[in-house]
């Protein structure tokens, strides 16, 4: 089993995916039910019976409760068991397994390590999203067939734009332009300016600029699993880099990660603008990061396979490697001092 990193708030799933239904889902290897109660609150589970561990996913909801789908042993949302058909006494041992969650943005988040350091206060936010001057669009769960810290690589690596994504969110203007990085508490700055330069597909399609932009790109990525892309352009010459961005258009690109197991991961993604988007706006917006976030699941996808079939090889490290690495050895820690 890898180590992830437990003592932290994971997203699991859209809230819009979970009503009152059993929706069984994967994290850190753990299966994990999740349904909604009558007043509205969302529970998760572990997805086993305590008796001959058929899977909680497969029983039914009857009021707040589970009633598993064997020999229908029942169970209330604190994980306590408050009936066995045919018997009255119920063993102290017939619990399963609950574990904290929370809704923000759109999302339920999930505790998997120690429930008693869990506080809803530290689910991820961002301000934007709840400020009525910008707008939001949520996008959509996407499933990689690689490990989430390649995912977490690649969102800690402004580079690859100007490769992967030329129809959408890059272009050869960038090509050279070198990266920064700063390593803050938990966290990692990854950005760079391109100054005076043409604007990247999407911006052109959806911007109003005159000629050439500054357009910057900003990565913050927030250990072990958000990154939050803030990228921008304004007509260049008008003082963007120095802070002035008054009349500049800008997208925070939002990517929550689910680490599924080792080599599953999930993207859940949505985007916020600072500015108000018609439905028609937000689909062809959508539309455009799918393109660019499909493209990335090819190569992350397409890494994962290779890095089986060359699994002793070692591989070469270059400028742009500095903030990955970094971010990976933030990670390592982080899981490691749970363990400790
Ligand atoms: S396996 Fe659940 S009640 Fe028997
Ligand atoms: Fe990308």
């Amino acid at each position: 089993m890898t180590d992830y990193v437990l003592n932290t708030w994971y997203p699991i799933a859209w809230s819009r995916e979970i009503g009152r239904k059993i929706e069984p889902r994967r994290i850190v290897e753990e299966n994990v039910v999740l349904f909604r109660k009558e007043d509205g609150a969302v529970v998760a589970m572990e997805d086993a019976c305590p008796h001959r561990l058929l899977p909680l996913s497969l029983g039914k909801l009857r009021g707040d409760t589970i009633e598993c789908g064997y020999h229908g042993m029942t169970f209330d949302c604190s994980g306590k068991c408050v009936r066995i058909p045919g018997q009255e006494m119920i063993p102290p041992s017939a619990v399963v397994k609950t574990y904290p969650t929370h809704e923000n943005m759109g999302l339920v988040w999930i505790w998997m390590g120690d429930p008693t350091l869990a506080r809803t206060e530290d689910v991820f936010d961002l301000a934007q999203y709840h400020d009525p001057d910008w707008s939001v669009a949520e996008g959509d769960a996407l499933y990689i067939k690689a490990n989430y810290l390649s995912l977490a690589d690649n969102l800690c690596d402004p580079a690859h734009v100007s490769f992967v994504h030329t129809s959408t969110l890059g272009n050869a203007a960038s090509e050279d332009i070198p990266v920064h990085h700063e390593e803050q508490p938990g966290k990692m700055l990854t950005w760079r300016w391109i100054i005076d330069a043409p604007p990247i597909p999407l911006f052109a399609k959806f911007g109003n600029f005159k000629g050439n932009v500054d357009r910057w790109h900003y990565y913050h990525y927030h250990a072990p699993s958000i990154a939050i892309i803030d990228f921008g352009s304004a007509d260049t010459g008008t003082g963007a880099p120095e802070g002035r961005r008054d009349n500049c258009m800008q997208i925070y690109a939002c990517h929550f990660m689910t680490p599924v197991d080792a080599e599953t991961s999930i993207d859940h993604w949505l985007h916020v603008k600072n500015f108000q988007a018609t439905d028609e706006i937000n689909k062809a917006l959508s539309d455009q990061f799918r393109v660019a976030f499909a493209e990335d699941k090819m190569i992350l996808e397409a890494i994962q396979m290779n890095e089986k079939t060359f699994a002793d090889r070692k591989t070469i490290k270059i400028a742009i490697d500095a903030a990955p690495r970094r971010m990976r050895k933030m990670v390592e820690k982080m899981a490691g001092e749970a363990l400790a």
